[in-house]
């Protein structure tokens, strides 16, 4: 069986609209997602989430490029990726004036499973979901951040191998997020492989196993999150990768008198004595116009994510 999930690779996507310039909303991203992972895209609005969420789910062809889920090709085998995968979209999609309970049995049966099964799910996803006291009650009289509960508890009535969510906690208050975050914890544990999008830092660090970063259609930073949990060490270490090396940028990074620094073909590794360090040796580093991308262990993502998100992109192709 192919241990990887989602395989990405370098996809770009423009959207063309009449009568104005072609928006490049993914400009080349690759990722991969190991089986039974829950994999965070993170970044600000408008970076790209929702078109990678939608390409990898054949609702939109990509401009160039190619994604694989589970060894089928989104764009030649559709039918294959949609059997087994299920996306919650960032629009909520439901019948309002269904009661809860039906909803769910709606998608099941939708999903080709019989009355019994249907049953015996919607009890399951009702439990896990923490929504047996709304089960009658219309959606239409639900407030917005339960409306996104079931949401979300619906895509868990089938078993799909890969699950897509896009901004599954979306206006949803602490206790309600607490008890989604728990219920999509639950459902991993059982081998599927979850992807979600999201902009809020701190459910991604509690959430996924890996994440990357994107902004304006790129990659700025990927790794896992076990490299988040450093923060409090005292070393930090940070790698590079760029499209070929430049002895000035070597040189300038050495200047912040790092405990140790290799370069390998096209990446550079450091270990900062201080966390305060990283920033300035990224600053130092993007100012390379061959810059790629980074990876970072112990520092806040926070951090890394509000100084990504407001450095000016060199102009580098
Ligand atoms: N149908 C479309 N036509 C033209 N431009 C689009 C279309 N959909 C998205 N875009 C543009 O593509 C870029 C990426 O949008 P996308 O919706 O993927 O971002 P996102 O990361 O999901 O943002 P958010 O956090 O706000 O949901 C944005 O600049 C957006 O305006
Ligand atoms: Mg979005």
């Amino acid at each position: 069986m192919n241990p990887i999930a989602i395989d990405v690779k370098n996809l770009v996507k423009v959207y063309h609209k009449r009568g104005q310039p072609p928006v490049r909303a993914l400009d080349g991203i690759s990722f991969a997602v190991p089986r039974g992972q829950i994999f965070g895209l993170l970044g600000p609005n408008g970076a790209g989430k929702t078109t990678t969420l939608k390409i990898l789910t054949t609702l939109l062809p990509a401009t160039s490029g190619s994604a694989h889920i589970l060894g089928f090709d989104v764009e030649r085998q559709p039918f294959e990726v949609r059997k087994n995968i299920c996306v919650v979209l960032q629009e909520n999609a439901a019948d309002l004036y269904l009661s809860l309970r039906d909803n769910l049995r709606t998608y099941g049966r939708f999903h080709g499973l019989d009355a019994r099964e249907t049953e015996t799910r919607a009890n399951h996803v009702t439990e896990l979901f923490d929504l047996g006291e709304y089960r009658n009650q219309r959606l239409i009289d639900l407030s917005g951040g339960l409306k996104r509960r079931l949401q979300v508890a619906k895509v868990f009535m089938v078993d799909k191998q890969v699950v897509f969510l896009d901004e599954a906690t979306t206006g949803m208050d602490a206790i309600n997020k607490r008890t989604t975050i728990q219920a999509i914890k639950q459902e991993a544990r059982k081998g599927r492989t979850i992807v979600l999008t999201t902009h809020i830092l701190a459910e991604a660090e509690e959430l996924c196993d890996s994440l990357v970063i994107v902004d304006r259609g790129r990659i700025a930073a990927s790794g896992s999150v076990e490299d988040v949990k450093l923060i409090g060490f005292k070393f930090v270490h940070v790698t590079m990768m760029f499209r070929r090396l430049n002895p000035r940028t070597i040189a300038a990074l050495r200047q912040f008198t790092p405990v140790s620094m290799e370069t390998r073909n096209t990446s550079i590794e450091m270990t900062l004595k201080k966390e305060s360090d990283v920033l300035k040796v990224l600053r130092a580093a993007k100012r390379d116009k061959n810059f790629v991308n980074f990876e970072v262990g112990g520092a806040t993502l926070e951090d890394v994510f509000v100084e990504l998100v407001r450095m000016p992109r060199e102009e580098s192709r």
